[in-house]
């Protein structure tokens, strides 16, 4: 395939490279054109394990070209890579100047150009930068349309500097974000060989993910690092402690928890953060993304709390009250504190849980609830049917199977649910009520 790639920075050498060495025809194109010299004398612009042999290879198949003019490239390509740098502005934004100037010059570039052509966007973009941003610059500096006479999709790229060869050849996975089946297709013909899944999703998904990849990954070393400062403090070492949290792949190392739903509660988490913040504290240890997690869960709350009161209904029917779906375990549960600040508010309250039976409540799980929710007893039905025919609005914060097809037997189009737990397309009910967004 005959390829050009703006910006020739880590990404856009690697990827040149790369492409070049797998067979393709690569124009590179860069506003440095002390970079453009070094790649046409076969050196690599970037210092990179491998880039030396690869980049002194590729310049002798003569599959490799560099231009600082735009509208060449992109006239002797089909696909254009653009790999151009996106810093952050000093208040913190993402700094798309390059990234619009480039996008105003394909744009004008495109302008004579008669066959189709694919933009594959690689460089990383805050969500919607591509479809609300570079979509209209590409379209009224060419005066064509996009999904018509031209495709633009959003490919991020996952190559870490260091060992970025070894990434492109063996990505965790290939993510292309497009509107349209022929820029998959062109990237499928491009990567499709890698040993990994290529998963096509909308282009705003892909920006997105690239952003939670990295934040993840932010994440997990802070979450490392704040671990070994209080392990430090206390004479256990850090290392020890974090091979063995490795070695859980069932719980830790895994899909577990990392489904979006409602806030975290129950008897363990919530008091096991405050006894390590409050250790911590007494050891003069700074634990600032384990001290934002509780606020951060409060946040998540009230966020329901505020969505239920938006709607404006005063009839309200709650399914599920425990922490979690098969257990009576009201402590510290997220629906206790959301059924008594409902209920604060002034809306009247139905319960239904399976799982709870007033009388069967013991030791602090029966204290908790009276504390919290005292007249429980009155709000409280045994029936699912009776709480769905006496609500307006439904916050659904159980998923048991039993429970979900007697929603499914219950919910009328006039109800309104606040779906905490992700059920309506497990249940088959999506459609068939009006739902909160969550
Ligand atoms: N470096 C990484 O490991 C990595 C990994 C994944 C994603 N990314 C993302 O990829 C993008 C590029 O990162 P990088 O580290 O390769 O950047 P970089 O700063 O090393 O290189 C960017 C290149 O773009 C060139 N450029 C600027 N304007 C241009 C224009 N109008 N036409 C052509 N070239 C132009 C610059 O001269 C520079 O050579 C960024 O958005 C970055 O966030 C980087």
């Amino acid at each position: 395939m005959n390829i050009s790639i703006f910006g020739l920075g880590y990404v856009g050498a690697v990827s040149l490279a790369c492409l070049a060495r797998d067979g393709h025809r690569v124009t590179g194109v860069d506003v440095d054109e002390s970079k453009l010299a070094q790649i046409a004398a076969g050196k690599t612009p970037v210092v990179e394990e491998g880039m030396i042999e690869l980049m002194a290879q590729v310049a002798a198949s003569g599959r490799v070209s560099v231009t600082t003019d735009a509208r060449q490239a992109l006239h002797s390509s089909e696909v254009s890579f653009i790999c151009v740098g996106t810093p952050s502005a000093p208040n913190g934004s993402q700094d798309q100047s390059a990234l619009l100037r480039l996008a105003r010059e394909l744009g004008a570039a495109l302008r004579d150009k008669q066959a189709p052509h694919v933009f594959v966007f690689r460089s990383t973009v805050v969500p919607g930068t591509v479809e609300d941003v570079l979509r209209p610059v590409l379209e009224e500096a060419s005066g064509k349309k996009d999904g018509v006479d031209f495709h633009v999709c959003f490919q991020p790229e996952f190559l870490r500097e260091g060992s970025s060869i070894r990434d492109y050849d063996r990505p965790p996975f290939t993510i292309v974000g497009a509107n349209a089946p022929a820029p998959v297709e062109a990237l499928r013909k491009l990567f499709g060989h890698l040993p990994c899944e290529l998963h096509a999703t909308s282009i705003r998904a892909a920006e997105t993910v690239k952003y939670c990849c990295n934040n993840f990954h932010a994440l997990k070393i802070t979450f490392a690092n704040e671990t070994a400062r209080l392990c430090e403090a206390l004479g256990v070492d850090p290392f020890a402690v974090m091979d063995l949290v490795c070695k859980d792949t069932q719980l830790n190392l895994s899909r577990a928890y990392l489904k979006p739903g409602f806030a975290f509660g129950g008897s363990c988490l919530p008091k096991d953060l405050r006894a390590t913040l409050y250790l911590a504290r007494t050891r003069d240890v700074e634990l600032p993304m384990l001290g934002g997690i509780l606020p951060s869960n409060r946040a998540h709350l009230d966020r329901a709390i505020q969505k239920v009161l938006a709607s404006g209904k005063r009839k309200i029917g709650m399914i599920g009250l425990a922490f979690k779906s098969g257990t009576d375990d009201l402590r510290e549960s997220p629906l206790v504190l959301l059924a008594e600040q409902l209920i604060g508010k002034g809306l009247s309250l139905l319960v239904y849980d399976p799982e709870v039976h007033l009388s069967n409540l013991l030791g602090a799980n029966r204290r908790f609830i009276e504390q919290h929710v005292p007249h429980l007893g009155a709000l409280l039905r045994h029936d699912l049917e009776s709480v769905v025919a006496g609500s307006e609005l439904l916050v659904v914060g159980l998923n048991d199977p039993t429970t979900l097809e007697g929603l499914k037997r219950h919910v009328r189009p006039e109800h309104i649910v606040l779906d905490l737990v992700n059920i309506a397309d497990r249940a088959g009910v999506a459609g068939q009520y009006a739902g909160l967004s969550w």
